[in-house]
């Protein structure tokens, strides 16, 4: 791939297996691990409700949140609709992020999930999970992830040692541990995008999305997430703060590689907007309808203008692993 000059700076993106072509056949073929993930996993659900391969169990779901652009958002980040001041409507799903429903009884990440509506009439899709950076590396080892972690639970350690050796089975086990060690409330959690994405003229960005106000140390996570998540938002506003880290270059700000961090300390996070989800009683029939909906719509990153594509092999994958898990739970497929 060659490399794109920005007005600040030079950033690359490097097929897998050395060409575009040879990215798109491993693609194929991982794309096609994925999908016995999802039959596995559906396989275990008696109910014989469809499910997404991650991320099946819905927490929250809401239509009308207000994304508001920060009046002070620095100028090379007030890019195309991101303005001062701008308001934009989002549809938020929060979830867990194993493949199987589980209603809070095992360790697990969470999602956010939002969909920017466009003025023109488009949408602006960003995912983030509640943990800075990926287990895997690469889409390779995502895929070998996933699919060890669907298998038998007997195999589980002897088959992540014969396929990372020793040092990256290691290092994969302790980002999970750190990942899924703690629960917070619901309201509490932060988001990151973990990958990188296009931010227009800027160049690549990090995202990460958390409480405005900063949470109140030491409370501990009820089981019931949804529920606490209700009764917080029938109590007031909750506000999340997007905020974005820029591309350095490809030592400190990594693209290709999903499980190195863009250091806070060298590369700080600058806000971009308030996300606010009103109050409001989500045990109403009328948010549960609406949360049922949310639930029903399908997410992917790459529902998002060109100016803002998700960049690095671990995003490039999940342009067709989307789809084609989508097409599978949902009653009409994505296009
Ligand atoms: C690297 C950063 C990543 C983040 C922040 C992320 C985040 C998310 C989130 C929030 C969802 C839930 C979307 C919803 O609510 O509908 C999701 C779903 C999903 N993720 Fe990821 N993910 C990442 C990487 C990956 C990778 C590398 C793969 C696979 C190789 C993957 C596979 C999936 C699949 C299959 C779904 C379900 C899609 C559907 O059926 O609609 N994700 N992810």
């Amino acid at each position: 791939m060659s490399d794109t000059t920005t007005p600040a700076r030079q950033w690359r993106e490097t097929w897998m297996n050395g060409s575009e072509a040879a990215e798109s056949r491993l693609f194929e073929e991982l794309v096609m691990r994925m999908r016995d993930v999802q039959l596995r996993n559906q396989a275990q659900v008696s109910d014989g409700r469809k499910l997404r391969t991650l991320h099946a169990e819905i927490l929250a779901g809401v239509d009308d949140a207000i994304f508001e652009v920060a009046d002070d958002v620095p100028p090379d980040l007030r890019q195309h609709h991101f303005q001062p001041g701008a308001r934009l409507r989002c549809t938020v799903r929060l979830s867990n992020a194993s493949g199987i429903p589980h209603g809070g009884r095992k360790p697990d990440m969470r999602g956010a999930a939002l969909r920017l509506h466009l003025p023109d009439g488009n949408v602006h899709e960003l995912l983030l999970t509640n943990y800075p950076v990926s287990h895997a590396r690469d889409a390779v080892q995502s895929v070998q992830f996933a699919s060890i972690m669907s298998g038998a639970r007997s195999l589980l350690l002897p088959r992540l040692l014969f396929t990372f050796g020793p040092a990256e089975m290691l290092r994969i086990l302790r980002n999970l541990k750190s990942a899924t060690g703690a629960t917070r409330r619901l309201a509490d959690e932060s988001f990151w995008s973990r990958g990188a994405l296009l931010w227009g003229d800027a160049g690549p960005v990090r995202l990460k999305l958390h409480p405005a106000v900063p949470p109140v140390s030491g409370m501990h996570a009820p089981p019931d997430l949804s529920s606490d998540f209700a009764q917080t938002l029938l109590q007031g506003d909750v506000l999340y703060q997007l905020s974005a880290q820029r591309y350095v270059d490809d030592v400190m700000t990594p693209i290709e590689d999903g499980c190195t961090g863009w250091d806070e300390s060298t590369v700080p996070f600058v806000k971009i907007a308030t996300l606010t989800l009103s109050t409001r009683d989500l045990r109403s029939p009328a948010a549960m309808a609406t949360a049922q909906a949310v639930d029903a719509t399908p997410f992917n990153p790459w529902n998002a203008p060109d100016a803002f594509r998700p960049l690095g092999n671990l995003n490039r994958i999940r342009r067709t692993v989307y789809d084609a898990s989508a097409a599978r739970w949902t009653a009409t497929p994505p296009h």
